[in-house]
């Protein structure tokens, strides 16, 4: 499976404070926002990603990444010249994709929680068609909503509905088979002016392949694109990471527990990096592994 960052938009939202950089690196308390979308990817054991973001940023998340291979994944990047929607995303990455099922996340959202990753490892390896997620919000007007019968079988599924038929929001992530490319090839541009990933999984919808799996209680699910919910999402992580004393969403931490480095690379790596708190946490993992 093939994994995409769609990391562009315009971030209109956030100005002034996106007017020069990407919403995607604005800090999540001790990070850049994209370190959350891409440890999930890598906790999902997908090595091959695609970041996508505009002309003037693409060069920012190279100066972090570059290939991905001191991480022990590989990254390649492609321009978005345009937030022509978040469909675009499997027509840029056509190529990208190639034969692959692919996983999209939007670089803004950020997930943390137990147990919905194993769900998650479960329901792609037998997935059939698409898998999304339903989260449930007491503002379900703001989302795409998704109403789902018992078997998790999406039977409706809205764009910003004014009268919601359920109050579960679908989160920035989404499975697909490799029907999405030809399916995405098909979509006309909505009102504003996007290509729609509601309308995309109408597709799905129609062929009876669009499986919800809930994201309950024990998961918490920020998509960060507010003022107030960059300050909550950057307050979560501090108080969790303080009071475990763990880091949530260290891709370096990452690469290394689940063996995409070796001790021996991550050892190298550490060496350039300066003794801050972010960096001591990663030295004192090499004594305990
Ligand atoms: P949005 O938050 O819907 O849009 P935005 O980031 O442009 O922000 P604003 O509404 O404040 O103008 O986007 C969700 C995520 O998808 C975000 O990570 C940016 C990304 N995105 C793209 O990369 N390309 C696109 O064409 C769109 C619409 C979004």
């Amino acid at each position: 499976m093939k994994g995409i960052i769609l990391a562009g938009g315009s971030g209109s939202r956030l100005h002034p404070l996106t007017i020069t950089v990407s919403k995607q690196l604005l800090p999540i308390y001790d990070k850049p926002m994209i370190y959350y979308p891409l440890s999930i990817l890598m906790l999902l054991g997908i090595k091959d990603i695609l970041l996508i973001s505009t002309h003037d940023d693409i060069p920012r998340f190279k100066k972090i990444f570059k290939n991905g291979s001191k991480f022990g994944i590989n990254i390649e990047y492609k321009v978005q010249e345009k937030p022509n929607g978040l469909a675009e995303a499997f027509i840029l990455g056509k190529d990208f994709i190639g034969s692959d099922e692919v996983c999209l996340i939007l670089g803004d959202n950020l997930f943390y929680g137990s147990g919905y990753l194993n769900k998650i490892r479960k329901n792609i390896k037998k997935l059939s068609g698409s898998l999304i997620f339903g989260y449930e919000v007491n503002d379900p007007e703001r989302y795409g909503v998704v109403e789902f019968d018992k078997n998790f079988n999406a039977i409706s599924i809205e764009e910003k509905p004014s009268s919601p038929k359920s109050n579960f929001a679908i989160p920035g992530l989404y499975f697909y088979d490799n029907t999405v490319v030809e399916k995405a090839l098909k979509l006309k541009p909505s009102k504003r002016n996007e290509l729609e990933i509601t309308d995309l999984n109408k597709l799905y919808l129609e062929d009876k392949k669009l499986k919800v799996q809930i994201l309950g209680r024990g998961v918490t699910w920020f998509d960060t694109g507010t003022f107030s919910s960059l300050l909550q999402a950057s307050s979560f992580i501090e108080s969790v990471q303080k009071r475990k004393g763990q880091q949530i969403a260290s891709i370096e931490e990452i690469a290394f527990k689940y063996g995409y480095i070796s001790k021996e690379e991550f050892k190298e790596y550490l060496k350039k990096c300066s003794d801050n708190n972010y960096y001591l946490y990663l030295k004192k993992l090499i004594d305990e592994f």
